[in-house]
């Protein structure tokens, strides 16, 4: 029997079994199903894998080639091979002694130089020696989308501790109301815009580029001068007229969702500065030497990734639901749901044969306690399962509230301990019983309090949300990321699914401009929200 069909068989006793019996029969399993990353501690108790199942996980895992392709991957070998590129954005976070290259050309030395400017700019405009033309820059707005927003917009929320550079704000959407809300209360004298686009090409980041340019234009004498640019396509920085010296560029083997280790976090950069950025960076370095060094069984992100696959394509569980307890990680489940699901959400696998199994979950979450008030119940009693993964630091940044931090975290443990205990009928019944109900009306209002419980989730922990911290789990969901998809069998590292929507928004444009527009080829469906947006434009 393959190792999937073993897994499946394990899964069909799991479903009889109680998590909690798994405890009751292993007194160390609080702590066995608890893996280390330096002083962060993922524990997976709470899920209903036993030894058995965490066996054949790991054997998946070896059996699916995990080590070579992790190999290949740091080796600079092309593995996202529908784009012939190599997958290099640990590159971006590699230290001054690492050597890494592709086809045998060294990649550090150019990385290293457009670093080193980066971090220049980047205390330029933090120490005011870079101005604007009406003084020092107060605001910085990066313009990008998807990973090239996504990732530094996430961070520089998670590390508002730090701030001490400009105001930094991300706008993503095409939607006028994104860039005119973010506008409106700057000085455009004063303010600095980074057009971030690894292509340089992406529809909603040039039309937000080209409104501020006229914003600016309409105030300042030079607009371009305040203009900077992130991109790997340097031709096109220039056309849009950004001079050379405030464009730093980056390579095609870093994905956009794995950029923000590089200049794609400018923005970061400013906001926090060049040595906070640099502890993020080593923390993302922690994580891929503890990915590369620690056994696949004592390995974070290979058994985050194996949690995952069991829950996703063993027991079939189609969602999972990132719950981080810590308001500065508000960003984290948007930012993995590009991820993750950019990434692993394939039909084909490498072979481009159709895929024998699911595509990797729909991810989604919002921070706790928020999410308690909004959609736990659904968690919590819901006729479907949804893994839950927390995450906690021991430690908050307000020393005064540290009172609020303990409630916070106790929250944190209440909800991973309610799904996974549940309340029974019995207790149910003593508690309506407590307030004077009987018969029947007791039963029913009884019924309505249970909580079936055996409800699987894992926590991360952590000492304090640092940059360091950061670092460490965002490298560890990219590397978890990375696993799934060796796994599957499919490439994670191109997003083709992402293109026929794109071309199909070019063509319908110019439909929505006036009458003149024939929208004969489009569907009724289509034709006639046309038909509505039309007449109703004008109105
Ligand atoms: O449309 C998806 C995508 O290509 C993402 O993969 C990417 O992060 C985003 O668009 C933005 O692309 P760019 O950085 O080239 O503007």
């Amino acid at each position: 029997m393959s190792v999937w069909g073993e897994l499946a068989k394990n899964q069909r006793l799991a479903e009889g079994r109680h998590i909690l019996d798994l405890f009751a029969a292993d007194e160390s399993r609080g702590t066995d199903f608890t893996v280390r990353a330096g002083e962060m501690v993922l524990d997976y108790a709470k899920t209903n894998i036993d030894p058995d199942a965490r066996r054949l996980l790991l054997a998946l895992a070896h059996e699916c080639g995990v080590e070579d392709r992790r190999a290949d991957m740091f080796g600079g070998v092309r593995i996202n091979e529908t784009e012939a590129r190599a997958v290099l954005h640990i590159a971006q976070r590699a230290g001054d002694e690492a050597v890494i290259s592709v086809d045998g050309v060294d990649v550090m030395a150019r990385l290293r130089a457009i670093r080193a400017r980066a971090y220049g700019f980047a205390q330029d405009v933090r120490q005011g020696r870079f101005r604007g033309q009406g003084g020092a820059i107060t605001d910085v707005v990066n313009i990008g989308i998807g990973g090239s927003d996504l990732g530094p917009a996430m961070a520089t929320l998670a590390l508002a501790p730090w701030h001490d550079g400009p105001r930094v704000h991300y706008v993503s959407n095409v939607d006028g109301a994104h860039i005119a809300d973010t506008l409106r209360g700057l000085d455009p004298e004063t303010t600095l815009v980074i057009v971030a686009s690894k292509t340089f090409t992406t529809i909603e980041t040039m039309t937000n580029a080209r409104t501020a340019r006229e914003w600016m234009g309409a105030r300042v004498s030079d607009p371009a001068a305040q203009f900077a640019a992130v991109s790997t396509a340097l031709d096109k920085t220039t056309a849009f007229g950004i001079a050379q010296k405030r464009v730093f560029g980056f390579e095609d083997w870093v994905g956009g969702r794995y950029s923000m280790w590089g200049p794609i976090g400018l923005g970061l950069m400013m906001a926090v500065g060049a040595q906070n950025f640099e502890a993020m960076l080593a923390g993302g370095r922690a994580m891929d030497a503890h990915f590369c060094e620690a056994p696949l069984e004592q390995n974070m992100p290979v058994l985050l990734a194996l949690v995952g696959l069991w829950h996703n394509q063993i027991c079939g569980h189609a969602t999972r639901a990132v719950l981080p307890y810590d308001q500065r990680l508000a960003r984290l489940p948007a930012y993995l749901q590009q991820l993750e699901m950019e990434s692993n959400g394939k039909r084909v696998d490498m072979a481009g044969r159709d895929l024998d199994r699911q595509s990797g979950p729909v991810v989604w979450g919002e921070p706790g306690t928020n999410g308690q008030h909004a959609f736990y119940q659904l968690i919590h009693q819901g006729t479907r399962v949804v893994p839950c993964e927390f995450l906690l630091a021991a430690q908050g940044h307000e020393p005064d509230l540290a009172h609020q931090h303990r409630l916070l975290a106790a929250n944190c443990l209440a909800q991973s301990e309610a799904l996974l205990r549940g309340r029974t009928l019995e207790e149910a019944r003593a508690i309506m019983a407590a307030k004077g109900l009987e018969g029947e009306e007791l039963d029913r209002q009884a019924r309505h309090r249970v909580f079936p419980g055996n409800r699987p989730s894992t926590t991360l922990v952590y000492p304090q949300l640092t940059p360091f911290t950061l670092g460490q789990i965002i490298a560890l969901y990219e590397h978890r990321v990375f696993v799934e998809g060796v796994v599957l069998g499919i490439n994670s590292f191109d997003q083709w699914g992402v293109e026929l929507g794109k071309e199909l928004a070019v063509a319908l444009a110019p439909l929505l401009e006036g009458d003149a527009a024939d929208a004969a080829s489009k569907d009724p469906s289509t034709r006639h929200l046309l038909a509505y947006l039309r007449a109703h434009q004008s109105a």
